[in-house]
């Protein structure tokens, strides 16, 4: 059989006037034209109906977020929780609402911080903490550079300071730090041009664990007045009970800290805290229980239980936690060392546990942080 190749001006596509269907329409040299109904709307037809709709339902999912950019907190910087008072707190949680909505959606893009740049600054490990600033500046737009400490001129013996300069040289928008060196951030922050958060100094603070510990709380309870919160574990060494103890406490929570005595700092006793050596008697009437990490890495000199010992004395399990209330929840900022602090299938279950929610909500919190940091440095300058 012969072969026949179409050429171009062969095949016609065409729409009738009136119509709504369109022909395709086949003339070769002598032989009677082939016309053939498509039956439907196709080809540009169909294009202009598939950009239309995407367009639409891209339109639909990335509504313009709104951003008043009057925030209660005025400052430039996010260092501390010490000084944060009820209202500064709540405007970091209120400008999280929107981002918790806006997380859910397919499409999670937003040009609030397109042009503006983040560093993210780990001089220590970190997962959760580093990870979600990452995902909180790219939802934002922004462009994050993850400095690879492990990989930089630091061990050349290069300085934090000359590091810092290095960095602040290339104009970015705001600078996350975690460093093991206690009020570095703060240092760091009269040093640099830009925003600076602390993303945990040492055992001193880590202000953002503990708003988006706030604000699961607040999504949960809807309320903190009248809240009994257990701090458990390793206090001495954790940034992350200091931070959440000044803000749960100024958001209205009464807070109940229990530990082994070694692990429970002295300065504590002069706060308006209860403190408690044992899990029976201090998770009595909880709404939450927190338990921490056993900080290995900062542990010197300080006597701590073996880690069986430990875990029965002060481990989570589900009879530990029938002490506190009927339905009290479990949170833990992570990383877990399951079966030493809390029992495996309880973390896991999240019937009771808000772990997952915690680093969900550590997202938007970030987005809020970010947010509001960028446009206070526009408004009242570095
Ligand atoms: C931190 O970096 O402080 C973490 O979020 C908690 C921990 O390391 O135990």
């Amino acid at each position: 059989m012969k072969k026949i190749n179409i050429k171009n001006d062969q095949l016609q596509i065409y729409k009738r006037e009136n119509s709504n269907l369109w022909q395709l329409k086949i003339k070769l040299p002598k032989k009677k034209a082939i016309r053939i109904s498509s039956g439907t709307k196709i080809l540009i037809e169909a294009k202009k109906i598939g950009i239309q709709k995407y367009n639409h339902l891209l339109n639909n999912e990335i509504k313009k977020i709104q951003i008043d950019k009057t925030y209660f907190y005025k400052k430039i910087h996010l260092i501390e929780s010490e000084n944060l008072n009820k209202k500064e707190i709540e405007c970091f949680l209120d400008t999280s609402n929107k981002y918790i909505e806006f997380n859910k959606k397919r499409i999670k893009k937003s040009n609030i911080l397109e042009g503006r740049t983040v560093f993210n600054l780990f001089f220590e490990d970190s997962t959760r903490t580093r990870t979600s600033f990452e995902v909180a500046a790219k939802r934002l737009g922004a462009d994050l550079i993850n400095v690879a400490v492990k990989d930089s001129s630091i061990n050349k013996g290069e300085t934090l300071l000359d590091t810092m300069t290095t960095i602040n040289s290339m104009s970015p928008d705001v600078i996350i730090l975690r460093h093991p060196e206690e009020g570095i951030s703060k240092k760091i922050s009269k040093i640099v041009k830009s925003s600076v958060i602390n993303a945990g100094d040492g055992s001193h603070e880590h202000p953002t664990q503990a708003l988006l510990d706030a604000l699961t709380i607040r999504k949960k309870f809807k309320k903190f007045k009248g809240l009994k919160i257990a701090i458990c574990g390793d206090i001495l060494h954790s940034r992350v009970a200091r931070s959440n103890i000044e803000i749960l406490s100024t958001l209205g929570a009464s807070i109940n800290i229990i530990g082994p005595k070694s692990l429970i700092p002295l300065d504590l006793k002069r706060k308006k805290l209860n403190i408690y050596y044992n899990m029976k008697k201090g998770l009595k009437n909880c709404d939450i229980v927190m338990m921490l990490r056993i900080q290995k890495e900062r542990i010197v000199g300080t006597h701590i239980l073996n880690e069986k010992e430990y875990f029965n004395q002060y481990g989570l399990d589900y009879k530990k936690l029938s002490y506190a209330k009927k339905n009290a929840f479990v949170m833990h900022p992570g990383p877990m060392n399951r079966g030493v602090e809390i029992e495996t299938n309880l973390a896991d279950d999240i019937s009771r546990s808000l772990i997952q929610e915690q680093v969900t909500m550590g997202v938007a919190i970030r987005m809020a942080c970010l947010e509001i940091l960028v446009n206070n440095r526009d408004k009242y300058g570095s």
